[in-house]
């Protein structure tokens, strides 16, 4: 069964983009916008690449541990899943999870074209319904956690290492704003990369074919076409940092040279190398993970981790509020 929930959007694209580049310490733009359909391709052709990792040390973790996992949750309900992507990955557990259980799935995804291939991608599990929110995470969670019916359960996946995407403490503010969606005995199953050396990070993140260029580009591909701005993108180039004090990988775009960019009639002026810092990629070490759960109201108590690239798969359980 597949039922689709309406969208509310919950801030306009304009605003956000032209509050990010009104910042005047570093310009920025909200990481969200990189997945529109030209986006999410290219982001799943990253997936694919040698250098970045992540994915399949995921892919690897959650194929080999499905059923351990499945097993530490206990009781029937339902499964969401913060931005699902294409799904792929999320089979297995799935799987797992419906061997032991009916459950309803609910993938939250903003973009969807992501989120029709991730439907397709699960349509044929057996004891799963579907019901897909194309929104934002909380919005989406709340939206979802609202169909909870008495006596069930909710399992958060958060995979990917998407929460590496926020600030250390708003990564934190996050799963504390997921607790209070949550009852105690609800569980997140989050993912997050591991600190490993600067060299393979940067690889990861500056792939020498260009697919992580071009997907970092199209977010001001994105801003021409549905803003109607003029973003010249010959003009700005893909730049990749570790921020070694913050523990985290940082894309850029920097302008090639001064120039001036109009969007919906308000003008930007970019001065030579000045950057955009377009997403924020935090690594954690894995003790990290249980401290984090600990100050949010949950307890982790069980992690499984992956030795090729160290990433790790952590459960959390939410623990009643003092
Ligand atoms: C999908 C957020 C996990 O941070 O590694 C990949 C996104 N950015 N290459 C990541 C991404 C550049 C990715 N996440």
């Amino acid at each position: 069964m597949l039922i689709r929930d309406a969208t509310i959007p919950v801030r306009s694209f304009v605003d956000e983009v032209c509050q990010g580049l009104g910042n005047p310490l570093q310009k920025e733009l909200p990481s969200k916008y990189l997945y529109d359909e030209v986006g999410s391709a290219l982001f799943e052709a990253i997936t694919r690449l040698p250098e970045y990792g992540l994915t399949r040390a995921e892919e690897r973790i959650l194929r080999r541990y499905a059923a351990n996992i499945a097993d530490r949750l206990p009781w029937h309900g339902m499964v969401v899943e913060l931005g699902s992507g294409s799904g792929k990955k999320t089979r297995r557990i799935l799987e797992a999870i419906a061997r032991r259980r009916e459950t309803t799935y609910c993938p939250v995804e903003i973009s969807s074209s992501a989120l029709e291939s991730c439907e397709r991608e699960l349509d044929d599990l057996a004891r799963v319904s579907i019901v897909g929110f194309e929104t934002e995470y909380l919005d989406g969670l709340r939206r979802a956690a609202s169909r909870r019916r008495s006596g069930e359960g909710i399992v958060v996946l958060f995979l990917g290492s998407s929460i590496g995407n926020f600030h250390r403490s708003a990564g934190e503010d996050f799963l504390r704003e997921i607790r209070h969606t949550l009852a105690p005995g609800d569980a997140v199953l989050l993912a997050t990369d591991l600190e490993k050396p600067m060299e393979r990070l940067l690889a990861a993140y500056d792939d020498a074919l260009g697919v992580t260029a071009l997907f970092n580009l199209n977010l001001l591909a994105r801003i021409n076409r549905e803003l109607g701005a003029d973003f010249n993108l010959s003009r700005f180039s893909h730049q990749v940092r570790y921020n070694s004090f913050e523990r985290r990988i940082e894309m850029h775009l920097s302008a090639l040279d001064r120039q001036t960019v109009d969007i919906d009639g308000a003008n930007f002026t970019f001065e030579r190398d000045e950057t955009i810092c377009t997403e924020h990629c935090h690594k954690y070490t894995p003790s990290e993970v249980p401290q984090m759960a600990e100050r949010t109201g949950f307890e982790c108590v069980e992690q499984w981790f992956d030795q090729e690239w160290p990433f790790a798969e952590s459960l959390l359980m939410a623990v009643p509020a003092p």
